[in-house]
């Protein structure tokens, strides 16, 4: 039941990397669930809704967090849990380094307090590897914004919180170096791909071969 999270900044390539990690999984014959947070749930997914709507300017800090781990646990308890329970391979898109990332590096909220409430909600759910997708947010935006067509609430925010949000990732890599790989997104997506199927086939052994 590995439970694999893909993270990295805006434009960093992660969910183009988790699909085709999805698809050489299933190749080698096993049980993949692709997810997302936030989202991943129909309840879930429209909270995904308010937090990346553009015109909700005035959302507050505090109120997206409490967004995120709202959809989280509706997350947690209807996919991962389920998913992982049932020994599926499952491949999150961005998980709680997130919250510390954004609400916590980006936003400047409490980390012990986002740490706490956030512990909860996962109910102890940690993911046995993280792929962090790096790249300088320069970079990742302008992807994302070509990509996009007009920039999501996340997009829209200033160069210097997308580099706190970066320098917060590379930060746990640091804490956690042995849950958290850092893949190094530039250049082309099979190059990328390369490195991030190297590590994964490093820490699962045989099965994703
Ligand atoms: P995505 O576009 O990469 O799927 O992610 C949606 C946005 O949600 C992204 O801009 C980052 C944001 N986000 C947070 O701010 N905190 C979180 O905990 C998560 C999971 C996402």
């Amino acid at each position: 039941m590995p439970f694999v999270t893909f993270e990295g900044v805006e434009g960093c390539g992660k969910s183009t990397q988790l699909a085709l990690a999805a698809e050489r999984l299933r190749r080698a014959g096993r049980d993949v669930v692709t997810t997302r947070e936030p989202g991943g749930t129909p309840i879930a997914e429209k909270i995904r809704a308010v937090l990346l709507d553009a015109a909700h300017t005035a959302l507050e800090p505090m109120a997206e967090w409490l967004l995120i781990e709202a959809a989280r646990s509706q997350h947690v308890r209807e996919v991962l849990r389920p998913a992982l329970a049932r020994g599926a391979f499952v491949l999150c898109d961005r998980f709680a380094d997130s919250t510390e990332a954004y609400q916590v590096g980006g936003r400047g909220l409490d980390p012990t307090l986002v740490a706490a409430l956030d512990e909860r909600v996962r109910e102890g759910l940690a993911p046995d590897l993280t792929l962090l997708f790096d790249l300088a947010p320069a970079e990742g935006l302008s992807r994302a914004r070509r990509r996009d067509s007009g920039a999501g609430r996340f997009e829209a925010a200033d160069l210097a919180f997308h580099e706190r949000v970066r320098a917060a990732f590379l930060a746990i890599a640091r804490r956690e170096p042995d849950r958290v790989a850092v893949v190094p997104a530039g250049g082309a997506v099979d190059a990328v791909f390369e490195r991030a199927w190297h590590v994964l086939a490093r820490r699962f052994g045989s099965g994703p071969s």
